[in-house]
């Protein structure tokens, strides 16, 4: 811990330094010790990042707006390779010597970059993952041959895609990159750092390949994230400390913990407190409390509601060029609040966060006034699930606490978004007091957070959802569409395929267990595993059989598109997802043609 302490006091202390600056003389400066504390006071732990090179300023700005490179999260994941101070003596040179010509072009700035920082992902190291066995028992109950390929190739890329953070011999807060302790799996590509809600399915997928080792560094250092911040940001960078993502620790180490039978108590010990936090965290600053009209009964739910007013360095320009819409600063900081919030949901971007009156023009977007049933579903299980964690302990008040709280939110979720006409749950928009009846595969979360035996809802019912959704969950060669609606911009619609949605959708299926849920269901998870076992096979040649983050529900075997940046391999979470199913529908996968 000692490590991971030192190294983050100074990342925060570089990254608020711009702040301080404002606010104080040097003296001052250093008489702050405890710059991470200093850091939860300004904001409980989401004060965000200052950091003059990465988060902010005229560097920054500059490269970004000129489109040094193609891909905005590039520049911000360059280590320097020279302080900060140097660096902008430097780039004030450039400045001055390219003032004449209306500043530095994209070649200028191309070859001031070279010089003085690393290439992206310089600090980041791939390294062998210590308990990865060429044989993992989980083969042996796959029946399709073809399948038993699959799977050991989907197995083998966790030795690629393993990574440490190596920051020695780089400078004092040269680099944007969060330590941490222990090895991670990435998801891949452009993403070379770890995330938050990626591992909880790349999680799934190492417990399934017999690497709890792995599996649980990767949960300390999430709760060493929580320990330092107060909560797990979206992803292993500083720029990324503005905001979370979908809360899924709680959920990561109740699958650690099955997945070792519940031997595993004095891990529980120790990382129960931590659940308890980032539960707290949660509830802290990111709840709404809504009024029922008819009742006059108040209710708490959440929702994600960062806090920013800027552009997301990692997607500087995209942002910046979105908000010229905007004349008034008050338009603008909710435009990047809601953005942010957006990229919070996972779901960035998605016609469920856009104005139901413009809902795929992206800078209509209005996060921040959206409740949303997939959080609450979340969040929901959390609370089951702590309230069993804590009897498992054997703290009874908490377990009441949770249980309690998980009672809150069913009633209030049947109040805000359940549609007793279509059987569904969907999302509330504040500004407009109105649901979006639309289709979104997460209008049926809350059936894989089980809320069906808090309501009495019975598989007659539950049947009749899935009959009534006939459309979405059979009519597609390539899965479950995520919603019907389509734009380019919003890579969360329309046709594109998302593994973790395609996960929660065959658990919510599988999970009544009725003759009509398991026939739908077992029909979903054979076409999705066929057109991932397609896309892997027609590119097993040329690529090592790839693995898309996302595919398209017309095509087998063809990744999805649109969005902000180009359809990424590797991929964690499809890893993740699939390996799950191979193990537990293993026999019984029927592989559809190519
Ligand atoms: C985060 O939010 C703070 C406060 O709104 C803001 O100053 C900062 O620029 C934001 N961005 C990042 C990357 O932290
Ligand atoms: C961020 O950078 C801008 C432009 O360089 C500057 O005006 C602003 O003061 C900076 N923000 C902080 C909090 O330092
Ligand atoms: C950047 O994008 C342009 C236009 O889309 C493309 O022609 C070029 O090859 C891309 N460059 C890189 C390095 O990807
Ligand atoms: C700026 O110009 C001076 C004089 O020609 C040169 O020595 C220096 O290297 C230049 N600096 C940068 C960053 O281009
Ligand atoms: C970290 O990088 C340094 C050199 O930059 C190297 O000497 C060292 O072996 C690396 N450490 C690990 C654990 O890979
Ligand atoms: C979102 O957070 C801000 C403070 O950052 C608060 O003013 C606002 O009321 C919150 N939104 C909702 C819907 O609660
Ligand atoms: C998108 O929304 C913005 C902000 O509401 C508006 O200014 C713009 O005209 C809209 N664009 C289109 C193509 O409708
Ligand atoms: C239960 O947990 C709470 C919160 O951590 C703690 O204050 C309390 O002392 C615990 N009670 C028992 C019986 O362990
Ligand atoms: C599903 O129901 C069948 C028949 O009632 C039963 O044999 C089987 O164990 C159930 N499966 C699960 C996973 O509960
Ligand atoms: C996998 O691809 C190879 C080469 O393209 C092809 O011959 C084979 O039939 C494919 N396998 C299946 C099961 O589709």
């Amino acid at each position: 811990m000692d490590f991971l302490n030192k190294k983050i006091q100074k990342i925060l202390f570089i990254c608020i330094l711009s702040f301080l600056i404002v606010n104080l003389t040097k003296s001052e400066i250093n008489e702050i010790k405890d710059v991470s504390k200093f850091l939860i006071k300004s904001g409980g732990g989401t004060g965000g990042c200052q950091h003059p090179i990465y988060c902010n300023g005229t560097l920054l700005k500059t490269i970004q707006l000129t489109q040094v490179f193609n891909d905005s999260k590039t520049f911000v994941d360059m280590p320097m390779r020279t302080t900060i101070e140097n660096i902008n003596e430097l780039f004030n040179q450039l400045l001055l010597n390219t003032s004449k010509n209306g500043g530095p072009n994209k070649e200028e700035l191309a070859a001031f970059l070279s010089e003085n920082f690393y290439p992206a992902g310089y600090e980041v190291e791939p390294v062998t993952p210590v308990d990865w066995v060429p044989n993992p028992s989980f083969l042996d109950e796959i029946t399709d041959p073809n399948l038993v390929d699959f799977a050991r190739s989907i197995h083998g890329k966790w030795l690629e895609l393993t990574r440490i953070f190596n920051t020695s011999g780089l400078c004092d807060g040269c680099y944007s990159s969060i330590p941490v302790n222990n090895p991670f799996v990435i998801a891949g590509s452009r993403f070379r750092e770890f995330y938050y809600w990626d591992s909880y399915w790349i999680i799934q997928g190492l417990l399934v390949s017999d690497m709890t080792t792995t599996a649980k560094g990767m949960l300390r250092n999430f709760g060493d994230m929580i320990t330092e911040f107060g909560f797990i940001p979206n992803g292993g960078r500083i720029y990324y400390l503005n905001r979370s993502q979908p809360p899924l620790f709680t959920q990561m180490v109740n699958k650690y913990f099955e997945a070792t039978n519940g031997s595993d108590i004095e891990f529980l010990q120790e990382i129960l407190p931590i659940l308890d936090q980032e539960y707290q965290w949660w509830m802290t600053h990111r709840t709404t409390e809504l009024t029922n009209g008819e009742t006059g009964e108040s209710v708490i739910l959440n929702l994600y509601n960062v806090s920013n007013n800027s552009p997301r360095p990692e997607s500087y320009y995209e942002d910046f060029t979105d908000a010229q819409s905007f004349s008034n600063v008050e338009q603008k900081d909710y435009f990047y609040s809601s953005i942010a919030s957006g990229a919070e949901s996972g779901w960035d971007f998605s016609s469920r966060w856009m104005s139901p009156y413009d809902n795929t023009n992206l800078t209509t977007i209005q996060t921040v006034d959206v409740v949303p049933v997939d959080l609450n579903s979340i969040l929901y299980l959390n609370e089951k699930i702590l309230s069993s964690f804590h009897r498992t302990l054997g703290n009874n008040s908490m377990a009441i606490y949770y249980q309690a709280q998980s009672e809150s939110r069913v009633d209030a979720m049947q109040q805000v978004f359940f549609n007793e006409d279509t059987y569904q749950w969907n999302d509330y928009n504040l500004k407009t007091s109105t649901n979006n009846d639309a289709w979104y595969t997460s209008n049926i979360l809350p059936l894989f957070a089980d809320i069906q035996s808090s309501i009495d809802m019975d598989n007659q019912e539950i049947d009749l959802i899935f009959k009534s959704l006939a459309n979405v969950l059979i009519a597609y060669p390539g899965g479950v569409p995520t919603s019907l609606i389509s734009a380019q911009s919003l890579q969360w619609d329309g046709l594109n395929v998302w593994p973790p949605l395609q996960y929660w959708i065959i658990e919510s299926i599988m999970t009544p267990n009725t003759t009509f849920s398991n026939m739908i269901g077992k029909n979903l998870i054979d076409r999705w595993i066929t057109t991932n076992f397609c896309g892997w096979n027609s590119t097993l040649e040329s690529e090592g059989g790839m693995m898309f983050e996302k595919y398209n529900a017309n095509f087998i075997g063809v990744p999805g598109g649109g969005g902000e940046y180009v359809v990424q391999n590797g991929f964690g979470w499809t890893n993740g997802v699939d390996l799950y199913l191979l193990k537990k529908y293993g026999k019984s996968i029927t592989l559809n043609s190519c």
